[in-house]
């Protein structure tokens, strides 16, 4: 039988320690589909995902889980691109694969994502640092607490009211590790 097919870019925003990888490792576990974290250096946090070279994403056993960190992530994005489907891939640390602007290569990667069968997630600092283009383009947001203040800027950068409220809650709650998950326009 085959899997139903929903793909979906996720945006995750959280400051230092606030527990994203946790989150991310615990929403993966039972996962049927093949995940490949993406990494700038190699993380103890992933250390149980065994470690592939930019050379083998292409050619992943279906369910595998895998890391793959290179501090050249021009390189490692090119990689991704010309080679992934099929899987969910995890961009710790997105602002250094997708800058403050997607290029049109990376744009477009994005929105072929569902041709591909790919399902996306970006990890960010703060909301200040996601890219419009991707805010466009996401899905959902997962929101855990940062050091953003709800502006004008981040207002309008985030138009949705949704998210405000979300943002709201998850900045009042006592604990350090609580998230919630936004539907965000797609
Ligand atoms: N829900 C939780 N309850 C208790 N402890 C947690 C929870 N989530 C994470 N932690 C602990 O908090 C610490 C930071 O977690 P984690 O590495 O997942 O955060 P992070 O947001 O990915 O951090 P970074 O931005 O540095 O990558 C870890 O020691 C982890 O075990
Ligand atoms: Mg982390």
């Amino acid at each position: 039988m085959s899997e139903k097919r929903i793909n979906l870019v996720t945006i995750l925003v959280g400051t230092r320690g606030t527990g994203k990888t946790t989150f991310l490792k615990k929403a993966f576990e039972a996962h049927r589909k093949t995940v490949l974290v993406l990494d700038t250096f190699d993380s103890p946090a992933w250390q149980d995902y065994p470690l592939v070279k930019m050379d083998q994403i292409g050619h992943l056993k279906s369910g595998v889980k895998a890391r793959c960190f290179s501090s050249d992530t021009n390189h490692m994005m090119k990689a991704v691109e010309a080679k992934a489907y099929n899987s969910t891939l995890i961009f710790e640390d997105a602002t250094k694969y997708v800058g403050s602007k997607l290029t049109p290569d990376v744009k477009r990667f994005v929105l072929d994502s569902k041709q591909k069968n790919l399902d996306l997630v970006f990890v960010f600092h703060s909301l200040a640092s996601v890219p419009s283009d991707l805010i466009r383009i996401c899905d959902l947001i997962t929101l855990f607490k940062t050091k953003d203040s709800l502006n004008s800027f981040i207002k309008h950068k985030y138009p949705e009211e949704g998210l405000h409220k979300a943002f709201e809650r998850v900045k009042a709650h006592p604990s350090r590790y609580y998230n919630e998950t936004v539907e965000y326009g797609g």
